[in-house]
C-alpha cells in the first residue's frame, strides 16, 4: 500500500462496530436461551473467527445484510466439535472461549494463526486451571494449540496481575458454569463490556471498583444488540484530522465508554482540538459523534490506570507524539508487547524509519516529537493497528510511504483505506 502526503483530511466518517462488542454479542447469545439479533456486527476477520468457532460448536448464525442473528441454544446447548476450532489471529476469540469450553462436557483443540500461536495464554490457562479445568497447551510452551477438556469447575477468587479484559472476560465466562460465586479483581479496571452485556444477557453479575463478581444459576436470554462505533477504530481519523494541516474530520456514532475512551484524555491533554457531540446511549454504552480538527500538538505523559482504557491506541498515540511539540512518555505499558506484534518494537522500528525520534523502554516508548517526518518503506508485521497508525503518519509526513503487509487491516476495518482515501485531499 502506497499513501502520499495529503492537503488535509476532511469530511464525515462512520466507523465499522466495535470488535469487543462484536465478538462478545455472538459468544453470548450462543450460549442465552433464543435469538439475539445484532446490528453494526464488525464484519472483520477477528469477529468472523468468532462466528466460524462457535457454528463448529453447533450454533446456527445468520449473517444477514442488516444484522446478524444468533440462534442461542442457552449454557448447555453447545456441542462437541468434530473439526478444530480455529480462532485465527483473535486474542479475544482464543481466550474468552477458553473460558466457555472450560465448563463444557466434551473436550476440543482450540488454535489459531502463527501470531496467535505466540501470544501468551498461561494468563487464561492458570486461572480457569485453579477453577478445575483441564486445559493444556500442547507444545507446552504456554500458547496454543490448547487442548481443552470439560470438566466440572468451581468458583473463584481471581486476583489478576494485569488488567486484561480477555482474562477477566474468560475467567467470569467460566464462572457461568461454576460452583458458587466467582471474583474477579484487577490491578486498574479494563474495558467492562464483558460486565455490561453478561448483565444486560440476564447474568447475576455486580461490579464494584476493580472487582467483578458472578453468581452462576442465572439463565442468560437472548437480547438485541446495537453495536457502536469502534473507538479504537475512530482513533486513526481522530489522529489524522488533528496532525495533518487543513483538516476537519466528524467521526459519527462511536462509542465512548469510560473504559475505552482514555484516547480523548491525552488528546485533550496533549491540546487537540476535539468537540463530543451528541451524547447518548446505545444498548446501554455512551456513544457520541467526535469532530476534530487540525492543532499544535504539544507532549503528555500517558501512564498508570488510563493505560488499559487506550491499549490498542497507544501505535497511533505514538504517531500523534512524534507530531507533537516536546516529549511524550508512555510507560506502564508493557502489555504493549504481547499484542499482534510487540508494539514497542514495531512502532519504534516504522516511527524511526520516517525519522522520527523514539527511543523504546522495557514498558513503553519515549517520543521526542517535532522533527519532520519523511516517507519510508515501514512493516506492519501482519499487525492491523500498525498498518493503520503507520498510514496516519503518512497522510502528515513528506512525500510517500509503502506499508508492507497494509492488508492486515481487514482484521478490524476492512474498508479502512477507502475510507481515509475519500477524506483525504
Ligand atoms: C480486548 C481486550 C484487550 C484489547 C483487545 C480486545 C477484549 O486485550 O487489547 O484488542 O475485547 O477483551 P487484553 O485483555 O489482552 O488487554
Amino acid at each position: 500500500m502506497e499513501i502520499r502526503q495529503c492537503r488535509g483530511i476532511q469530511g464525515e466518517v462512520t466507523v465499522p462496530g466495535d470488535k469487543s462488542i462484536s465478538h462478545r454479542s455472538v459468544m453470548f447469545g450462543a450460549i442465552a436461551q433464543g435469538t439475539t439479533e445484532v446490528t453494526n456486527f464488525l464484519r472483520g476477520a477477528d469477529c468472523l473467527s468468532t462466528i466460524s468457532c462457535f457454528r463448529k460448536l453447533g450454533i446456527e448464525i445468520e449473517e444477514r445484510p442488516e444484522k446478524i442473528v444468533v440462534h442461542g441454544r442457552g449454557l448447555y446447548g453447545l456441542s462437541a466439535p468434530s473439526q478444530v476450532l480455529d480462532a485465527g489471529n483473535s486474542g479475544t476469540t482464543t481466550r474468552l472461549i477458553s473460558g466457555i469450553l472450560a465448563g463444557q462436557d466434551f473436550s476440543c483443540t482450540l488454535t489459531g494463526d502463527a501470531s496467535i500461536q505466540k501470544r501468551p495464554m498461561n494468563r487464561v490457562i492458570e486461572p480457569l486451571s485453579r477453577m478445575g479445568a483441564d486445559i493444556k497447551s500442547e507444545r507446552g510452551n504456554g500458547c496454543a494449540p490448547l487442548l481443552i477438556n470439560g470438566r466440572p469447575l468451581c468458583g473463584i477468587d481471581y486476583v489478576s496481575p494485569v488488567a486484561s479484559a480477555q482474562v477477566k472476560s474468560a475467567v467470569l465466562l467460566a464462572g457461568l458454569y461454576a460452583k458458587g460465586q466467582t471474583r474477579v479483581t484487577e490491578p486498574a479496571l479494563s474495558r467492562n463490556h464483558t460486565e455490561l452485556m453478561l448483565a444486560g444477557f440476564g447474568a447475576d453479575l455486580k461490579s464494584c471498583g476493580n472487582t467483578a463478581a458472578l453468581t452462576p444459576g442465572q439463565p442468560l436470554y437472548g437480547q438485541s444488540v446495537a453495536v457502536p462505533g469502534d473507538i479504537s477504530s475512530a482513533a486513526y481519523f481522530l489522529a489524522a484530522g488533528l496532525i495533518v494541516p487543513h483538516s476537519e474530520v466528524l467521526v459519527r456514532n462511536v462509542g465512548i465508554n469510560p473504559t475505552r475512551a482514555g484516547i480523548l484524555e491525552v488528546i485533550r491533554a496533549m491540546g487537540g482540538r476535539l468537540t463530543v457531540l451528541n451524547e447518548r446511549l446505545c444498548a446501554g454504552e455512551p456513544v457520541a459523534d467526535l469532530l476534530v480538527s487540525s492543532s499544535s500538538l504539544t507532549g503528555t505523559t500517558v501512564e498508570k490506570a488510563l493505560i488499559p482504557a487506550l491499549i490498542d491506541e497507544l501505535p497511533v498515540i505514538a504517531v500523534m507524539a512524534a507530531f507533537a511539540h516536546g516529549t511524550t512518555v508512555i510507560r506502564d505499558a508493557a502489555e504493549l508487547k504481547v499484542k499482534e506484534s510487540d508494539r514497542i518494537r514495531t512502532v519504534t522500528e516504522g516511527l524511526r524509519a520516517m525519522g522520527a525520534d523514539v527511543t523504546p523502554t522495557e514498558d513503553g516508548m519515549i517520543i521526542c516529537g517535532g522533527r519532520p517526518l519523511h516517507g519510508a518503506f515501514v512493516d506492519s508485521y501482519l499487525d492491523h493497528r500498525i498498518a493503520m497508525s503507520f498510514a496516519v503518519a503518512a497522510l502528515a509526513a513528506d512525500g510517500s510511504t509503502r506499508i508492507k503487509n497494509a492488508d492486515c487491516v481487514r482484521i478490524s476495518y476492512p474498508g479502512f483505506y477507502e475510507d481515509l482515501e475519500r477524506l483525504s485531499r
